[in-house]
């Protein structure tokens, strides 16, 4: 499958980044802006300002500004990355702007951007996991590192909008935390191989079915449960909440 990242692929660090966006002119994770355009829109605003993490070199953010988002920040690990996609944009795309910046370390005060986008950026910090059941304890400090900031920059009822090809039943149990002041709901969009569009919004609570599981996992890692029901349990549960 053309969009799905290659599990032996350094994709955590930095410097696998810088060598292959010295050679890759553009790639697309998860299929271009048209394919989950009529969901993101219900979401963002044209005059919103739009934070997008691990930009790459997808034309996600150009396509973007034609369609007439035009605030938006891109910023990106890689100092190869924003180089290039600053040569290739500032002058058709005027306002928009490139920082290379770790999304672990945002230099955005707080409450700054009305929504924040990523697309396989977390899902590249996550591909090298053996087991997705059970996320390393190095991924999930990254990536709670990532989620805190992403919620620290969120102005209230500001979104975060997340593109993935994670199902619920792995993906929530990142990101449902009280911790993180927002609610969780899923839409997904796709012919035969189906991607995620995880909305999250800032200020509303989590779901009883999402708090629920928040509890649950609390209460696994002090003590340890029998997994093969844990993730029945689970899959049932993702079927019925996805927001088609
Ligand atoms: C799978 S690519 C996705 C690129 C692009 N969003 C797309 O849709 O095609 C992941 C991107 O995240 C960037 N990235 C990974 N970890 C990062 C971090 N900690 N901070 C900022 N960018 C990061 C990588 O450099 C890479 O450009």
């Amino acid at each position: 499958m053309e969009y799905l990242p290659d599990r032996n692929s350094r994709y955590k660090d930095v410097d696998y980044w810088d060598e292959r966006y010295k050679t890759e002119k553009s790639f697309e994770w998860f299929g271009d802006f048209s394919k989950f355009q009529h969901l993101l829109q219900r979401h963002v605003m044209k005059d919103d300002a739009i934070l997008v993490l691990g930009c790459g070199n997808s034309s996600m953010s150009s396509d973007m500004y034609d369609a007439g988002y035009h605030s938006i920040t891109n910023i990106d690990y890689s100092s190869v990355c924003i180089h290039t996609m600053s040569a290739r944009h500032d002058a058709t795309c005027p306002g928009m702007t490139w920082h290379q910046m770790d999304a672990r370390q945002l230099s955005f005060t707080d409450a700054s951007y009305d929504v924040v986008l990523e697309k396989g950026t977390l899902d590249a910090m996550l591909v090298e996991e053996k087991d997705p059941w059970k996320v390393s304890s190095e991924t999930a400090c990254l990536i709670d590192q990532v989620l805190r900031e992403i919620s620290r920059v969120l102005k209230p009822g500001g979104r975060f909008l997340s593109v993935t090809f994670a199902q619920p039943h792995f993906r929530k149990r990142l990101y449902a935390r009280h911790d993180y002041c927002w609610s969780v709901r899923t839409r997904s969009y796709g012919d035969g191989f189906q991607y995620f569009l995880y909305v999250l919004t800032k200020g509303e609570e989590l779901s009883p079915e999402d708090a629920g599981l928040e509890r649950r996992l609390l209460e696994e890692t002090q003590d340890p449960p029998n997994e093969f029901r844990t993730q029945e349990a689970d899959t049932e549960a993702f079927l019925d909440c996805i927001d088609l």
